[in-house]
C-alpha cells in the first residue's frame, strides 16, 4: 500500500544522451516539436527521435508514450517518449498529466529506475521547484495502488526509483527542495488514500484512532484519544447522538505536531470521520451506498497532512482533531424529530439522521476553541448538493473570513488541488429554524451544501474558520473508484505558506 516503500524519487543532474537509467524520458511537443531533452537525445542518436516523427508514428498527443529500446548513442537502456500536446496549451494540468504517463509507461517495462526530463519544460508561472515537487506527485499518484485487501498480491513492480533529471546543475537546490516536498505530501496523500479505500468493517473509529497512535509514535507527534465517557462529560450530545446506533463506539482523536515555540497559537484542522455512513434511521438508498466508506475521507486528509508537515518538519503548531463515529440504524439510533444538546450548548432539532456530519463536526469545532487556533479548517464530505454545484473537479470552500478564504484558494491553485469559494450569507441562516430546538440539522433542498456550512458557523463565532466540502473531490467513482487523497496537498500548502510567513 503505502508507495513511498514501493517507489523512491530524488534529483540527478546529467546530460539526458548520456545518463547512466533503465529508461529516459523526453518529451515531444505536438505537432513533432522535440523539447530541449528529447533534442539532445535525437541528436546523439543520430536522429532516432526525429525519423519516428518524420514516419507519423509519435505526433506528441499529450500522455501519449513510446519506448524505443536500447538506440544506439545513449547511455540509457530505454528512451521513452512522452506526448505533451500542444506546446501553446501546455500548463500545470498538461505538465501533471505527462509525469503521471511517463511514470506508468516506464512501470510497465522491466526498467528499475527512471530519469524524466521534464522538469525543464517551461510551465507559465511555475518554478523549478514546483516542477520537480509535481512530476514526483503525479507520477506517485499514478503508480498508486490498493491491494492491501487482496488475496494474491500483483506481481511487484521492477521500478524502484525515480530521478528528476537536469541537464545542469545550476538550479538543483530548487529541484531538491521540490522533489523533498513531493515526496512529504505524496506520503501524505498515501495514508489518506489507504485509509479511504479501507472498507468499513476494517476502518472503524477505532481502527482509526490505532492508525493516528501509531502515526503519532512514527513521526514523534503527540496524541490523545477522547473515549465515549470523555465525551459525555464534555457534553458532547451531538457527536454522541450519531454513534448511539452503532457498535463502534465513537473516538475523538487530538493529534499535535509541535514545530514552532509553545507560545505559538496552532493551526486546527478538523476532519470528518465517518467510518460508514448508512444515513442512520433517514436510511440512504441501497445504489452505490458501499462508497460511503470514504465518509471518513476528510479524517483521513488531516491525519495524512499531519504526516506531510510532521515530515517536512514544519515550523508551526498544528492540531488534527479527527471525531469518528460509524452512522448506524440500530435499536438505540437517533430518529427524526429528537432533539440532543450540543458541547456549545445549543439544542439542535435532528430531522434528518442522514445529515450526521455536521453534528460530529459541531462538537470537534467547539472543542477546537480551548487551543486558542490562528486558525480551524474542517474538511468535510458534508453534502451530495456541493457534488452537484461543484462536480469532482473543485473542492467546496466557506470561510467566515474573507482573507483565510484568499490564501485557501491560493494555495489550492498552488498545490493543484483547487477549491471554489461558495457564499456564508446571513441569508441562508433562516432554512435552519426549528419550532422545537434553536435550530435544526437540515436547511431543505435549495443550497444544501451552503446551508450545511451555515450550520457549521453558529459553532465557529470564536475565531478565523474555513470549511471544505470534499464531497466530490475525496475520491472517484466507476471502474477508477478509490480515494484521491484531497485535500492533503492543498492544506500543506496553506500551512506552508503561513510557516513562511510567520
Ligand atoms: N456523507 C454524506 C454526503 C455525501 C453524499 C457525500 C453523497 C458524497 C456523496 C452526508 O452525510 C449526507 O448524507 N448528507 C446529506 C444531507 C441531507 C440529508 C441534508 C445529503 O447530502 O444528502
Ligand atoms: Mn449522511
Ligand atoms: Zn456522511
Amino acid at each position: 500500500m503505502a508507495l513511498e516503500r514501493l517507489v523512491d524519487f530524488s534529483t540527478k543532474v546529467s546530460a539526458p544522451a548520456k545518463v547512466k537509467t533503465a529508461a529516459v524520458v523526453v518529451g515531444v511537443f505536438e505537432p513533432r516539436r522535440l523539447s530541449a531533452a528529447a533534442e539532445a537525445v535525437d541528436r546523439a542518436t543520430r536522429g532516432a527521435i526525429r525519423t519516428l516523427l518524420q514516419r507519423g508514428d509519435f505526433p506528441g498527443k499529450l500522455g501519449a508514450t513510446r519506448i524505443l529500446f536500447r538506440p544506439r548513442g545513449v547511455a540509457a537502456e530505454r528512451v521513452v517518449l512522452v506526448g505533451l500536446g500542444k506546446e501553446a496549451d501546455f500548463g500545470a494540468k498538461a505538465y501533471r498529466d505527462a509525469a503521471r504517463a511517463a511514470a506508468l509507461a516506464v512501470a510497465d517495462t522491466g526498467a528499475a529506475d527512471a530519469v524524466l526530463y521534464l522538469a525543464e519544460l517551461h510551465v507559465a508561472d511555475r518554478d523549478l521547484a514546483w516542477k520537480a515537487r509535481h512530476a514526483v506527485m503525479a507520477a506517485a499518484e499514478g503508480l498508486y495502488r490498493f491491494d492491501e485487501m487482496k488475496s494474491k498480491k500483483p506481481e511487484a513492480r521492477a521500478l524502484k526509483r525515480i530521478h528528476v533529471g537536469l541537464a545542469a546543475a545550476g538550479h538543483a537546490d530548487d529541484a531538491n527542495r521540490g522533489v523533498a516536498e513531493g515526496r512529504a505530501i505524496d506520503a501524505g496523500i498515501a495514508l489518506a488514500r489507504d485509509l479511504g479505500n479501507l472498507p468499513g468493517n476494517v476502518c472503524t473509529p477505532a481502527y482509526l484512532a490505532d492508525r493516528a497512535r501509531a502515526l503519532a509514535k512514527d513521526w514523534g507527534l503527540g496524541i490523545d484519544v477522547l473515549e465515549q465517557k470523555d465525551m459525555e462529560k464534555l457534553g458532547m450530545g451531538a457527536l454522541l447522538s450519531v454513534a448511539k446506533g452503532s457498535r463502534q463506539p465513537p473516538k475523538l482523536v487530538v493529534l499535535r505536531h509541535e514545530g514552532a515555540g509553545r507560545r505559538e497559537k496552532p493551526f486546527v484542522l478538523v476532519g470528518k470521520g465517518i467510518t460508514f455512513d448508512t444515513g442512520g434511521i433517514s436510511l440512504k438508498p441501497a445504489a452505490e451506498m458501499d462508497e460511503m466508506k470514504f465518509d471518513m475521507s476528510g479524517a483521513g486528509s488531516v491525519l495524512g497532512t499531519l504526516r506531510a508537515v510532521a515530515e517536512m518538519k514544519l515550523p508551526a503548531n498544528v492540531i488534527g482533531l479527527v471525531p469518528a463515529a460509524e452512522n448506524m440504524p440500530g435499536g438505540a439510533a437517533s430518529k427524526p424529530g429528537d432533539i440532543v444538546t450540543s458541547m456549545s450548548g445549543q439544542t439542535i432539532e435532528i430531522l434528518n439522521t442522514d445529515a450526521e456530519g455536521r453534528l460530529i463536526l459541531c462538537d470537534a469545532l467547539t472543542y477546537a476553541e480551548r487551543f486558542h487556533p490562528q486558525a480551524v479548517i474542517d474538511v468535510a464530505t458534508l453534502t451530495g448538493a456541493c457534488v452537484i454545484a461543484l462536480g469532482h473537479v473543485a473542492t467546496g470552500l466557506f470561510a467566515n473570513k474573507d482573507d483565510l478564504a484568499r490564501e485557501l484558494l491560493e494555495a489550492g491553485e498552488q498545490a493543484w488541488d483547487r477549491a471554489w469559494q461558495m457564499p456564508l450569507w446571513e441569508d441562508y441562516q433562516e432554512q435552519l429554524k426549528s419550532p422545537f430546538a434553536d435550530f435544526a440539522n437540515i436547511g431543505g433542498r435549495p443550497a444544501g451544501s451552503v446551508t450545511a456550512a451555515c450550520f457549521l458557523s453558529r459553532f465557529t463565532k470564536a475565531y478565523d474558520w474555513a470549511h471544505l466540502d470534499i464531497a466530490g473531490t475525496a475520491w472517484r467513482s466507476g471502474k477508477d473508484k478509490g480515494s484521491t487523497g484531497r485535500p492533503v496537498p492543498l492544506l500543506t500548502q496553506f500551512l506552508m505558506n503561513r510557516a513562511g510567513s510567520a
